[in-house]
């Protein structure tokens, strides 16, 4: 269907806003600054090698990474928008070390990882953003910290962007979870993907698998377990792993697969962070019938502590994550193998 007969993310806003009685046009104004900042970093992303803007900048973030340029550039783009829409009171960024008030008039909170896989970067591989968007708590105190640290189940819109072969950008906001592709030469988001399932099979399997000794006993039993599918059936749950979350994710939530990112001994909580990588992504894929745990509940009931919080994330199929999760209920239950 040619894109001028589809519907547009703007048109689709607009129309989910009149379905919403309550509606007051701030979330889908909120929703359009996101939007304007992702088509500036899709610009970046796509020319990156031509503009300059590959490699590092030669610090680290307050996760201890070092930082690319697009990092900075993806950074700066989603809080310049968001400051000037009058309308976040505060942002969390996997790339600021602290949360920041950006307008104490503001009734909503904004998390964001800017930019998602940035060891791809370089080599021209997929990359995306995640945001999480919640209301803050109460508009007639000061915010505090309580206001950035909410569970997941109280999020009120979830998405992240693919900067892949095309640029994709799919998110819920509790009624469904939709795609829409980006068409550069007009710049808009068109609908591609309505009410978008998740396959209750999977076919994909994505995990580090190199740090496979030092998982916890559920996740390498879970692992044999899968190797004896794979010996009567090679192609049970084919191996894919991208090393960028939002490409695995994506990948996994259009043909059914798992994603694995557990802890370690070392590092117990693993890598990926709760609030701007694992919660937008774990509403997004139950809102299309999947599953997402940290191995002993469900990613949106945990209370986070902390704004850069790590924390083990195994989600996708939920046939799939269900088996995983048999094998985490009798190490945790310390039940005979
Ligand atoms: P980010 O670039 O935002 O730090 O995220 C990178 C994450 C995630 O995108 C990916 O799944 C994971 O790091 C890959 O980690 P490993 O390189 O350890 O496999
Ligand atoms: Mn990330
Ligand atoms: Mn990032």
């Amino acid at each position: 269907m040619p894109f001028h007969k589809r519907v547009t993310l703007q048109q689709f806003i607009a129309e989910t806003e009149r379905q919403a009685p309550e509606a007051t046009g701030e979330f889908s104004q909120l929703l359009r600054e996101i939007i304007l900042a992702v088509k500036y970093i899709h610009y970046e992303t796509s020319r990156a090698g031509i503009n300059q803007i590959l490699g590092r900048t030669g610090s680290r973030n307050v996760q201890g990474e070092e930082v690319q340029k697009l990092d900075v550039f993806a950074h700066e783009q989603l809080v310049r928008s968001l400051q000037l829409s009058g309308l976040a009171a505060v942002l969390g960024s996997e790339e600021a070390d602290d949360y920041e008030v950006v307008n104490p008039a503001g009734r909503y909170v904004v998390l964001f990882d800017p930019l998602d896989g940035s060891s791809n970067i370089d080599v021209s591989m997929p990359v995306g953003t995640i945001f999480s968007i919640y209301r803050r708590l109460d508009p007639d105190r000061p915010i505090t910290e309580a206001d950035v640290l909410q569970p997941g189940r109280r999020q009120l819109a979830a998405g992240y962007v693919l900067y892949g072969t095309s640029t994709l950008l799919v998110y819920t906001t509790g009624h469904g979870v939709n795609g829409f592709t980006l068409e550069p030469t007009v710049g808009e988001f068109f609908l591609t993907h309505p009410q978008l399932q998740t396959p209750e099979q999977a076919r994909y399997l994505s995990i580090n698998a190199a740090a496979r000794s030092q998982f916890p006993e559920a996740v390498r039993a879970y692992l044999d377990e899968v190797d004896a599918r794979h010996a009567e059936n090679p192609d049970a749950l084919k191996p894919r792993y991208v090393g960028a979350l939002v490409a695995d994710f994506h990948r996994n939530l259009l043909e059914g697969g798992i994603f694995l990112y557990p802890g370690t001994v070392a590092k117990p909580a693993g890598k990926l962070r709760l609030l701007y990588e694992a919660n937008p992504l774990a509403w997004i894929i139950e809102q299309a019938g999947g599953l997402a745990t940290d191995g002993q509940q469900p990613i949106l009931d945990r209370q986070p502590q902390k704004l850069h919080e790590r924390t083990p994330l195994v989600l996708g199929s939920k046939a799939e994550v269900e088996r995983f999760l048999y094998f985490s209920a009798r190490e945790l239950h310390n039940m005979p193998y």
